[in-house]
């Protein structure tokens, strides 16, 4: 199949290229490089040894957006770009509901027009709220707490409503627990802007001497140990469970979480990358974080029985990997 991916040289992205390409797919990619750089397609292009179409584009503009569907027959479109900064998105909300939402109906409008029916949304498991654990698909969702999540939710139903009006329209969403981890050659891998927000980079950092220490927000959760427990997904077993969901495509809507199923606390993820790597991470316990929840994971049947879909990589390996993709940023590759 010919599949464009939009925001592919990002970090699911352009590890989902990589695993399109290993499966004999063509990719083409658009992205505008707002949050990422043109040389993780390189790297992608190192790994796989083929090549990757590349536009730099806005897919928030219509008439380029048109000139790819037009130049290009296209088997199926698989939607990152997007902008996913939580703490960003309560300070700039109409930036992250333009960006998230016009791509999304742009994008959509085209797959239409030009007869693509496979679409691949990346969704997040934000869009549970505070629903019981485990989040299955099922359930109805509920208010998030920020601008990002919001847009998630919307997205969704926009793609909902638009297979209701034309059921030869395919579209799988795909629900993303914590993204986790690098592709193992240690080419590719997340690339935060500044202070990384999210807990992994943030302990990778740690380790690598660029900050002085963790802040753990909160030990006093309901949990094995107090701290957040969290659904970590390896990266590449999520890209994975693209090609999978592209490869199945059939008209309608499909909903799936991407989770292991399994949750991992704060202090379990910590000790594990200190054993791992043989390496310290200083931290210290902080206050809550405004906005967490205690605890959630996924319940990762629906993939596996439907995509015959499963999270493969362990929390050794995803603490494994990120620290090796940290170390070759750090000798510059
Ligand atoms: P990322 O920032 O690394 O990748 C997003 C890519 O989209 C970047 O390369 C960026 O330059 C590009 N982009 C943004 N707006 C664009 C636009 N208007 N036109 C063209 N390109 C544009 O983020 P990621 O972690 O790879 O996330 C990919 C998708 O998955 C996002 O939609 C994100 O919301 C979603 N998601 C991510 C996580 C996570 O923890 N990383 C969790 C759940 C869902
Ligand atoms: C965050 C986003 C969520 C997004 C997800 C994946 C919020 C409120 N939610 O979720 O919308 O889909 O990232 O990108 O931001 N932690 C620390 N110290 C740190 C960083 C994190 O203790 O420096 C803890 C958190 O309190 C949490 C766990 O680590 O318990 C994981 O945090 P994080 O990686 O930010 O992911 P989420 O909070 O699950």
């Amino acid at each position: 199949m010919r599949i464009l991916v939009t925001g592919g040289a990002g970090y699911i992205g352009s590890h989902t290229c990589v695993e399109l390409l290993e499966a004999g797919h063509e990719v083409i990619v658009a992205d505008n490089l707002c949050n990422s750089r043109k040389e993780s397609l390189e790297m992608v292009k190192r790994i796989t040894g083929k090549d990757v179409l590349f536009y730099e584009v806005d897919v928030t503009e219509e008439q380029v957006v048109e000139k790819i569907f037009r130049s290009h027959r296209l088997d199926g479109v698989i939607h990152f770009a997007g902008l996913k900064a939580v703490g960003e998105s309560l300070e700039k909300p109409l930036s992250y509901y333009y960006n998230n939402l016009v791509s999304t109906m742009i994008l959509t409008k085209m797959s239409l027009k030009y007869d693509v029916n496979r679409f691949v949304f990346s969704s997040s498991a934000t869009v549970y709220g505070d629903n019981t654990v485990p989040f299955k698909e099922t359930m109805k969702l509920l208010p998030t707490t920020n601008p990002y999540g919001e847009t998630k939710a919307m997205s969704e139903r926009i793609l909902m409503d638009t297979v209701k009006a034309d059921q030869s329209f395919g579209v799988t969403l795909l629900r993303y627990f914590n993204p986790v981890g690098a592709h193992e050659s240690g080419l590719i891998g997340e690339e935060p802007n500044g202070a990384p927000n999210n807990l992994m980079p943030f302990i990778t950092q740690v380790a690598s001497g660029r900050r002085e220490k963790l802040s753990i927000f909160g030990n006093d959760y309901d949990t094995v140990d107090g701290t957040g427990v969290r659904d970590y997904i390896h990266v590449v077993d999520l890209a994975k469970g693209h090609v999978m969901a592209v490869e199945k495509l059939k008209p309608g809507v499909e909903i799936y979480n991407l989770g292991t199923g399994r949750g991992t606390s704060v202090l379990e993820l910590v000790h594990t990358f200190m054993e791992v790597n043989e390496l310290d991470v200083p931290y210290e316990i902080r206050e809550r974080r405004q906005g967490d929840i205690s605890s959630y994971y996924a319940d990762a049947s629906k993939a596996r029985i439907e995509l015959g879909w499963i999270a493969e990589k362990t929390i050794e390996d995803m603490v494994r990997d990120a620290w090796r993709f940290e170390k070759k940023q750090a000798e510059g590759k």
